[in-house]
């Protein structure tokens, strides 16, 4: 099956940062299929051998083991191609159209990495060229629009020129191993489904904290925030995979009713919790590693009155059967004290105790989903030294129990040279899988959940929470959680 793959925003920095190096690792793991060619689309004015260059001149920055040898390169280069276009302009469409029908591929991948505004015309126009035929596929990045209405606008125009399973609405999220190793451990393994109900489970904690601040993204960022950026997709998408029911198989639509359902259930926001389940903060100086870091409104392309949040931590409720009044915390935030991608799902304590139990750290089961890809169960156990142990009916006072954890690391069970999630998601589209993608219905609910914070926090003068880069966010955050008597997993 030939394909050829444009990349719209062909020199821009998803292509350099993660598309490129995408295809490079799937081409050389043998996996990127026979017949295929990856066509860069941008204004520069390039040829074939200039885009091929610059492409070359980019690896060599990448980590070493990623790097491709001279000779693997030149292999590599011979599926590169460049098409000169503004892609704001229709006539420029023609000169893609044509450098398509030299091959007529069996599938065409149109992946627009371009600037979300141009989302909406791209798809227009590929239509207007008649390059909307049933071989196309288009891949949307995110930001999909920036509320619920302008999220609806765009899935609007997409629907007038392609049908759904032509559209592929990425969330680089769902493309990690330890993402797709939740569903795994879900779907794959009868053992936690009999537990993975309101009756055994007290809180399920989703944390993504990452140390980087917002690099050289400040504009976009500061006209984003972290709700919209990592909120309204990848956290609500994990909050999916952990609270959807079991699919009915494994097919994308299957999996994607699923999810929506669980978005549907979301309990609405009332004017009491978002004043007090929605805690946004943003950072100002402090230490990263050791080292000195500007507050967020010295990063450059932000504004110095800027009042974006750049962490948010949220009290969510599922109004269904299975998690009726279980709490789904989320928290995720730029410059926090380390990079952490974790789940915790803590279950509740035994009903009557007889040991002395040490408080929080036992009784749950940890997915670490980065920097460490496993799988962590945390128990109580007798410990080391049972010799003083009390016997039963002596009198003496109740032995206190040691928590212990059964540890199991991906990383060292199958290597960490594993399909990363671009590649992974590379090469779903040009097999045609949607699994994990994201259906507009899916979006569209998102953006409805997270639309009445946006609205409330527009208002807010005061709400806004400075926390000192390097740190686990606002003090706030963690009375958030205390007032339901928990804790975030680092503080117990
Ligand atoms: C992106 C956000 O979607 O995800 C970035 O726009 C964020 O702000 C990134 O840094 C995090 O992805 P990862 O894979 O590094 O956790």
């Amino acid at each position: 099956m030939s394909f050829d793959l444009v990349l719209f925003g062909g020199t821009g920095d998803l292509a350099w940062r993660k598309l490129m190096p995408a295809l490079f690792q799937a081409f050389r793991h043998g996996s990127l299929p026979p017949g295929g060619r990856i066509i860069g689309v941008a204004r520069d004015d390039l040829s074939d051998d200039q885009y091929r260059n610059l492409i070359r001149a980019r690896f060599d920055q990448v980590e070493l083991a990623k790097r491709p040898s001279a000779e693997e390169f030149d292999r590599f280069a011979a599926l590169l191609a460049f098409v000169r276009m503004d892609a704001s302009k229709p006539q420029d469409y023609q000169r893609l159209a044509q450098r398509l029908r030299e091959r007529n591929a069996d599938t065409v991948v149109m992946y627009v990495a371009t600037a979300p505004g141009l989302f909406t015309a791209v798809c227009e126009q590929l239509a207007v060229a008649g390059l909307n035929t049933p071989k196309t596929r288009v891949v949307l990045e995110k930001p999909l629009g920036h509320d619920l209405a302008s999220n609806r606008a765009i899935n609007e125009t997409v629907r007038r020129v392609l049908a759904e399973k032509q559209v592929f609405r990425i969330d680089h999220y769902l493309g990690k191993p330890s993402v797709q190793n939740l569903f795994a451990l879900r779907f794959g393994n009868a053992l936690f489904e009999p537990l993975w109900r309101r009756e055994t489970i007290a809180n399920i904690q989703i944390t993504i904290a990452e140390d980087l601040g917002v690099e050289k993204r400040g504009a976009f960022y500061d006209s984003t925030g972290a709700l919209r950026d990592m909120v309204q997709n990848h956290a609500l998408q994990l909050l999916c995979a952990l609270a959807m029911e079991p699919p009915i198989n494994a097919h994308a639509d299957a999996i994607r009713d699923e999810k929506l359902k669980v978005l549907r259930s979301l309990k609405r926001w009332s004017a009491e919790s978002l004043g007090q389940h929605a805690i946004r903060g943003q950072y100002t100086a402090g230490r990263i590693g050791g080292e000195p870091v500007p507050g967020y409104r010295e990063e450059p392309g932000v504004r110095p009155d800027s009042t974006t949040e750049t962490f948010v931590a949220l009290r969510a409720e599922i109004a269904n059967w299975r998690w009726a009044g279980v709490p789904f915390y989320i928290r995720t935030g730029k410059r926090l004290a380390a990079r952490d991608a974790h789940i915790t799902v803590n279950f509740r304590p035994t009903p009557h105790a007889i040991f002395n139990t040490p408080l929080g750290a036992a009784n749950r089961l940890v997915i670490n989903l980065q920097p460490k890809d496993g799988l962590e169960l945390h128990l109580l156990s007798q410990g080391q030294d049972n010799r003083h142990a009390p016997r039963p009916g002596s009198g003496t006072a109740a032995q206190t129990l040691t928590p212990v954890h059964l540890d199991l690391d991906f990383d060292k069970r199958f290597g960490s040279e594993r399909v990363g999630a671009y590649e992974r998601l590379l090469l779903d589209v040009i097999d045609g899988r949607l699994n994990l993608f994201v259906r507009s219905d899916e979006q569209e609910e998102a953006w409805r959940w997270v639309e009445p914070l946006l609205e409330h926090w527009r208002g807010e003068s005061n709400g806004l929470r400075p926390y000192a880069a390097g740190t686990w966010g606002p003090s706030a955050s963690s009375a958030m959680i205390a007032r339901d008597g928990f804790c975030w997993s680092e503080e117990c």
